[in-house]
């Protein structure tokens, strides 16, 4: 199969070419920088829609996988503007270049979980539950995720919507459980002293980025068009079991406190994906959060940079 990654230099989009090259697929890589792996690389930018437009008319790929985003809930907040170009504008450019120079190709098209309002009781989220972001993000996403749906049908495309909970692994950088592994190693170095932490009691549903992309591709085979699929691991995770994990897996005594500081004023108590309409396609995921903290601690501690800033 031809699969034509945008994004494929960031945190998720190199693992999924890593998934794909293993699989024996051909893979073009588009992004604004090169990626990590030696395959087909076109430099572009989405929002230049010709260039996008020449780039899918030249490779006709089988599959488009769109990842490329502003991918920052923090960075949405200051250039919000930016962030709905990126995500609702180079989104429909990516599905206009489908529409018009591979209309036979499956686009799975990567949502966010950052698209669901927060219910008042907590539940595991459904696909179909209420819509309400709680950031310019999230917005963006839910436009781009509406415009998917929307145009899938009306342009005769089939089109695949991913909607990823709390993804987590090797490569990752500028979320919590990254900063927090690359901080212990920083302590195991005798770089770093005590960590200040957040809010440690909100819930989360993290999973590791390699069950993801296997679910990526699983969506782009039998998943239906026009229908959205969470992907996460179907439990929650307090942060405060991240840190007792990385206590155990920690080479030195880790000292952490909470500092009021980085408490959020808003920050939703609990997310955690319902995973039943994707199970239902027989996919399940292999790693738990213990398995991918220790490997991504062993990618920090063979990484020179494992200091947060
Ligand atoms: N990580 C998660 O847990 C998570 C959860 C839910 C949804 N998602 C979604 O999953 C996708 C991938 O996330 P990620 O964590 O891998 O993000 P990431 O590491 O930020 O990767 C995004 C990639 O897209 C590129 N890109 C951004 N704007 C572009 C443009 N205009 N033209 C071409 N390339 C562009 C980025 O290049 P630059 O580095 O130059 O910006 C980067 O290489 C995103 O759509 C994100 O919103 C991620």
């Amino acid at each position: 199969m031809k699969a034509f990654v945008t994004g494929a230099s960031g945190f998720i989009g190199s693992h999924l070419v890593d998934f794909l090259l293993a699989r024996g697929d051909s893979v073009i890589a588009f992004d604004r920088r090169p990626p990590v792996q030696p395959v087909t690389f076109i430099s572009g930018d989405m929002m230049d829609s010709e260039s996008l437009r020449d780039a899918v008319k030249r490779t006709a790929p089988d599959v488009l996988f769109h990842l490329a985003a502003q991918s920052l809930t923090g960075d949405s907040w200051a250039d919000p503007a930016g962030t709905f170009r990126a995500n609702v504008n180079g989104t429909i450019n990516v599905l206009e270049a489908v529409k018009e120079f591979a209309p036979g190709a499956t686009v799975v098209f990567v949502s966010s979980s950052g698209v669901y309002a927060q219910p008042a009781d907590a539940h595991p989220l459904r696909e179909d539950d209420a819509m309400g972001p709680s950031t310019p993000y999230g917005i963006s996403k839910m436009a781009a995720d509406q415009a998917a749906r929307l145009f899938a049908p009306r342009w005769n495309l089939r089109v695949v919507v991913a909607r990823p909970f709390f993804w987590i692994g090797p490569r990752k950088t500028g979320d919590v459980t990254s900063d927090w592994c690359r901080r212990v190693v920083a302590m195991e170095r005798g770089q770093a002293g005590e960590m200040a932490v957040g809010n440690i009691d909100v819930v989360r549903d993290f999973i590791d980025v390699r069950d993801g992309v296997a679910a990526f591709a699983l969506l782009a085979e039998r998943g239906e068009s026009g229908l959205a699929y969470n992907i996460g691991s179907g439990t929650g995770t307090s942060l405060r079991g991240v840190l007792a994990a990385l206590s155990e897996l920690s080479r030195v005594p880790l000292k952490w406190r909470v500092d009021q500081a980085l408490v959020r004023p808003v920050d939703e108590p609990v997310r955690i994906a319902d995973v039943s309409r994707l199970r239902a396609l027989g996919w399940k995921p292999q790693r738990d959060v213990r398995a991918t903290l220790r490997e991504t601690l062993d990618f920090w501690r063979a990484n020179g940079q494992a200091i947060v800033p």
